[in-house]
This record gives structure tokens, sequence and C-alpha cells, in this order.
């Protein structure tokens, strides 16, 4: 949520700053601005909408300046405006702030800061940090911003310029912040995308620490004022990753690349049929699992349910990571605390995690972002390697989490001394072979598109593996096209949503061939009864789908446990080729954000 870049170098810090706010978008799009320290002091240059409607008003009003601040909002205190647009300033122009999270107590230091002569001219809760600052400012950024910090209560992610001080101050509680240590130039951003085409090597900042920038060097301080010593890591990514190669856009990208992700998920994870996962507990001593996350995460958590307690015979439990910090959850020694979050960022997620933890329970995180802030927190962990997913709407996360899913269920098994499947094993090394011909021949799928685009509303109905298939089906249409869709239980439809059907209302059907076969086809009958238009996802070998609709989606056949990762691929493409029909940016769709980090 939000973006946050600051430049310090040898180059037209402007520029710069708007190069790395377009790679940030995708965390927050209502507003942005930046400020740099010009000869004549900061000069702030702000826009409501896209970073492109900044970068025209730069081209017009050009700003020089070798280094500022810049950010992309995701409102959370105030109307997307200009006004509202970060960066904000002190009274007298002095002090420049972008930041990430949200200042809790900002009403009452507002009041107390108005009472002391301050004026304020934005809603945001952001503008009390650059008033506080400007309160305690003597000749020293950092010691200002330590001294405002202590009053303020909530969570930041935070860069800071001065026009008396060529340096930046970068402060984190809770909001992600990484500094990128460049030989005549230094960045530091939310995350590590827009450093790379400038550096690999970068630092990452914790929680409660402060980051020092200057020409000559970098200092990290906790926030009461103690040098800390850091590692300068090197980045794995290459810039290639995160270019859109050709693609209209990066979910059309990301949806295409997850045959060599889901490989990576894979890459030496089995080995002569064995599954090969370190992990940091005994597999014995657990009795039970509980597995946290939102959004897409959830809903490959609730096949993760499905895989463990098939598989591995350990309770398991899924919960909202949002929900289960408020409900005073049961949590013991002998549980596992599995979090699965693409970003490694999501706040709630984060705030989960530390809850289970303070219970004493283990924690096994599922993480795309290699460094994030979960990926650090957990006992142990099973990262994605799927590359760098920016389509707000995830993909190849979602496909990559289950891969990691199922090796887990089949690893605790394993440890647990029990027998897996071979033919699971051998079918998931040939889910990416399988991936790729669903990506081979999209012309049913985009017939589905053009037919279905201009519907009101959609159902999603799948059971088993596939029920949340079809939530995640229905959240991708909902996400990227704005039309109204519901993912259900299949056999749930006749306990409420039957009554929606008409010839109106499209009824996508997931239709493995399982033991739940012959049950959804009495489901489809009964749509079908009542004049709903089916649409139905089906294995190749299928001999009686295509008897109750015209309208039939092939993907290849496979072992159930593989049919979620299988069945999602014509949904994810099916959601992207009706917003594009409707011209929606795909990659930026209204209100979202990629990485939620405010709770
Ligand atoms: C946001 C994104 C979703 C994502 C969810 C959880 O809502 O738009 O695509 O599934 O956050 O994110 P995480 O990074 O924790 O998986």
């Amino acid at each position: 949520m939000c973006g946050i870049i600051g430049y310090l170098g040898d180059k037209n810090a402007s520029k710069i700053l708007i190069d790395g706010l377009k790679k940030l978008e995708y965390r927050g799009y209502d507003s942005a601005g930046i400020a740099v320290v010009a000869n004549d002091g900061i000069k702030c240059l702000k826009s409501k909408g896209r970073v492109a409607d900044l970068e025209k008003k730069l081209l017009e009003d050009p700003i020089e300046g070798s280094f500022g601040i810049g950010h992309t909002r995701w409102a959370t205190h105030g109307i997307p405006s200009e006004i509202n647009a970060h960066p904000h300033l002190d009274c007298k122009k002095q002090i420049a702030v972008v930041h990430n999270g949200i200042i809790e107590n900002y009403n009452s230091l507002k009041d107390l800061l108005i009472k002391e002569g301050h004026k304020f001219v934005s809603e945001t809760d952001t503008e009390v940090i650059s008033h506080l600052i400007e309160k305690f400012y003597a000749g020293n950024l950092e010691e200002a911003t330590i001294k405002a910090l202590k009053l303020v209560e909530g969570t930041f992610g935070l860069a800071i310029i001065s026009k008396f001080e060529r340096k930046i101050v970068a402060a984190r509680r809770g909001s992600p912040l990484v500094v990128g240590i460049g030989d005549s130039e230094k960045i530091i951003a939310s995350d590590v995308v827009p450093i790379l085409s400038h550096t690999k090597k970068v630092v990452y900042l914790k929680d409660n620490e402060m980051a020092i920038i200057t020409d000559k060097d970098f200092r990290i301080e906790s926030l009461d004022g103690k040098e800390v010593e850091k590692k300068v890591e090197e980045i794995k990514w290459d810039v290639g990753q995160i270019e859109k190669k050709g693609f209209k856009y990066f979910m059309l990208k990301e949806i295409f690349e997850q045959p060599e992700a889901i490989a990576n998920t894979l890459r030496g994870r089995v080995k002569d049929g064995k599954i090969k996962l370190t992990v940091d507990f005994d597999a014995n001593s657990i009795k039970r699992i509980t597995i946290l996350a939102c959004g897409t995460s959830w809903h490959s958590a609730l096949i993760g349910k499905y895989f463990i307690e098939k598989i591995s015979g350990i309770p398991t439990e899924v919960d909202y990571a949002s929900e289960f910090r408020y409900r005073d959850p049961i949590i013991r020694k002998d549980d596992l605390a599995v979090v699965i979050s693409q970003s490694g960022e999501t706040a709630d997620t984060l705030a989960a995690l530390r809850e289970a933890k303070k219970f004493g329970a283990k924690t096994l995180g599922i993480i795309n972002v290699v460094g994030s802030t979960i990926a650090r927190e957990v006992d142990s962990g099973i990262y994605l390697h799927a590359g760098p997913e920016i389509g707000v709407a995830s993909t190849k996360a979602f496909t990559c989490q289950i891969t990691a899913l199922l090796l887990l269920a089949l690893s605790l098994a394993e440890k647990r001394g029990l027998r897996i499947e071979q033919d699971v094993v051998d079918e998931l090394l040939s889910a990416p072979q399988k991936i790729k011909k669903i990506l081979g021949s999209l012309e049913d799928i985009k017939k589905m598109a053009e037919k279905f685009k201009d519907s009101r509303d959609f159902l999603y109905l799948g059971r088993g593996l596939n029920f949340p298939v079809a939530l995640e089906g229905a959240l991708k249409l909902k996400e990227i096209s704005y039309i109204h869709a519901e993912g259900y239980p299949a056999a749930e439809m006749k306990h409420g949503p039957i009554a929606l059907i008409d010839e109106n209302m499209p009824v996508l059907f997931i239709v493995p061939k399982d033991n739940t076969y012959e049950k959804i086809i009495s489901n489809m009958e009964e749509v079908k009864a009542r004049g709903g238009k089916i649409i139905a996802v089906v294995s190749e070998d299928d001999k009686k789908i295509s008897k109750l609709t015209e309208n039939i989606i092939k993907v290849p056949p496979c072992h159930q446990y593989l049919t979620p990762l299988i069945n999602v691929i014509p949904l994810q493409l099916l959601a992207y080729y009706v917003a594009d029909l409707k011209g929606i940016n795909v990659d930026k769709p209204r209100n979202l954000a990629k990485s939620v980090t405010v709770e």
C-alpha cells in the first residue's frame, strides 16, 4: 500500500523518482508526488491520478536537484486529491515527508500542533509528522525525527528530507523499506523493484530502525538513537524480470510465466520421488496446523487444508489473518502456524504471525518476496521462487502457493512415516507441461469472454478442492472487470444463490472427474432447468458435459490433487480477457493495491 521512493546521488533526482514511482504504482495509485531539494529550497510537485499525470506536470515545470523523495498513494485518510497527495511539508516548507501506514493518534497530535500555531492544509494523518519534525528541528534531521516519532502511535514507513541538510532520513515501523547502495547514488524504496535498475546491493530496515543516507555513507540506527550493524545483501532478481516483455499487461505475462514459476517452486524439492523440504520443526510433534492469509493467498490456504488433512492426516484450520488476531484464538505450543503471503508484507498476515508466535506456536512461511518482513520473522519457510509479481491481481503466486502446499503436505506425510502416492509426485512434476498446453490454445476462453463480457453478475461453482478455485475465479473477475461475481460450493447453491438464477446469469462450473463428478452434473441440471447459462471447465476426455452446455473450456486430465492448479488457469484468463475487452487497465484495477500494509 503506497509506494515510497527516495534518491540521493549525482543524477537528476526528479526523473529517477518518477521512474521509481512508475514501478511502485502497483502498491497504490490514486495520486502521486515528489519533493526535490533545488537551489532555492524544496520544490514539491503533486498530482491526483496516475504517475503519468505527475510526469506530464514535471515536463511543463522541470525541477533541478540531485536528491529528493516521492510517493504514490492509496488513500486511507482524506480523499484522493492533489492536496492530500504526499509529500507533505511543514509550515515553512523546509521539511518534506512521504509516509506509508497509519498514524493512529493523529487527531490529538494535530490539535496540539494547531494550538502551538501550526497550519495544516491536508486531511491526511501524515501531515502531523512534517509539523512534528519542524517543531523539533534544531539543525539535525535524524534527531528531530527520533523526537517526533516518540510521540507517534501507529505504523509508518517514512522518507524525510530537509532543505538544510543533504541527506535522506528513512524510518520504519510496520511498513517495509529497503535502502539500495549504488556506487555514486543511494535509493530508498518500499520494495526492491525500483532499486534494481540502479543497484543489486541492498539493506533491509527492520521495525523501529532508521536509515541516515548521505553522499559519503549510510548509517542504520534504532529509533532510540543506537547504531545498528547491518549486512549489505545482494538481490537475485534481475531487471528483465520486472518488464512486460511484449505482453500488454503484467498480469497476462505472469499468467504465461506459470509453467516456469511452478517449475521453480519445485526445483530441488523433489528428488528420486522423495520430497526435500527443510523445515525447522519436528513433524511428529505437530498436533494441529492453522493457516493464516488474506485475499488470494487465503484461497490457496483453503486448498492447503485439503492437501494437509488428506495426505498427512494433521487437523488443519484456515483463518483470515485479519479475523484470527481479534478473536482470541486458541493456539498451543504444539501447533504449527503456516502463513501464506506473496508479498511477505501484508499487515494483517504479519500481525497474525506475531499473535501465533506470542502463544509459542511454531511458524512456517510460504512467501514469494525474499527478505520480506514475514519471511524474516517465521521460524522456517518455503520460498516460492515465482519471480516478481507486479499485476495487482495475483496469478502465478497462487499456483506456486498451491504447489508449495502440496509439497508441504507430502513432506509432512513422509516425515510422519506415511506412504505417499507416487503418482501424485510424478503428476506434480508434469503440471508445468499441462499448463503450457492450456496456454497454447486460448480460442475457447476468448470466445467465452466475448460472449459474457456484458453480464452483470456471475456465479462460480466447484466442489472439494475446486471450491476454493471457484472463489479465486470469482475474485479475479470482480477485481479486474468490476462484474459482480460470487464463488460457492456447488451443493450450497440450492441454499440461496439458486434464487438468482435466470436467463441472464452465467454460472461457471468447475467439473473435474473426481468423486464429486456425478453430483456436480446434478447441480448443472438444476441450473439448466432454471434457464441459467452454464459455462463448464472440463477434462479433455469428458463425454457427458457437452450435452448440458455448448460453453465448454477443456483442460488436460490430471490427478485430482492437481486439478486446482490446472483449473484456475482458464479462470484467470477469462477474467483477464473480459476486463481487457471492457477496456479496463488490468494491472491497475480501481481501489486495489498489490501490497496491503495497513490493517
Ligand atoms: C491484496 C492483493 C491480493 C493479495 C492480498 C494478499 O489484496 O491485491 O492480490 O492476494 O493482498 O497479499 P499477500 O501479499 O499477503 O499474498
